[in-house]
């Protein structure tokens, strides 16, 4: 629960799946925000790898022992989400210059749909600013290795949905 006083950030995103870089940029801003809230968009793409409930159960397992770090799921508009929520920050990363021109569109609609809520870039640590997760996916999928580059229960997962196809 939220109180009046705190200061609560939204990251929003896909995280189809969630990857170290993503765990970098959550507790990063768990430092910066009296909360975090990582909200899981539902209806990203017409076929990700792992269902919102898939996504959201292994976020939280990753995040279990924060106790400011919430994990959610969202429909609808993210900035109709983060007033919900009372947050006051929308939170993205940013890896590189590529990144910029479509982030910068996001997050000038969302100033326009959303006056209040300001949204806040952070950088990642160096060793994940070429991880994604499109990028984990297509590695993976073709038998590479992805340790060290998403939490273990995602590895776990990713596993347990190769063994199955
Ligand atoms: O991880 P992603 O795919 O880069 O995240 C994109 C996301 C979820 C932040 C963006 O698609 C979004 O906010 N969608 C919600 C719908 C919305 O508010 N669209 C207008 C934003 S400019």
């Amino acid at each position: 629960m939220s109180t009046a006083r705190e200061r609560v950030a939204v990251y929003p995103g896909s995280f189809d799946p969630l990857t170290n870089g993503h765990v970098d940029i959550i507790l990063r801003g768990a430092r910066l925000f009296d909360r975090i809230v990582v909200a899981i968009l539902r209806n990203a793409e017409k076929h990700p790898l792992f269902t919102p409930e898939e996504r959201l159960a292994m976020a939280r397992d990753v995040f279990r022992e924060h106790a400011n770090v919430d994990v959610d799921a969202f429909d609808g508009l993210l900035v109709d989400y983060a007033s919900r929520r009372k947050a006051s920050v929308i939170v993205r990363g940013l890896r590189a210059v590529s990144d910029f021109e479509f982030e910068l569109q996001m997050a000038l609609m969302n100033r326009r749909l959303g006056p209040d809520i300001e949204t806040v870039f952070m950088m990642p640590a160096e060793q994940y600013t070429y991880v994604s997760s499109r990028l984990i996916k297509e590695v993976f999928a073709l038998g590479g290795p992805v340790a060290g580059l998403v939490p273990e229960v995602v590895e776990e997962h990713l596993r347990e949905k190769r063994a199955k196809n």
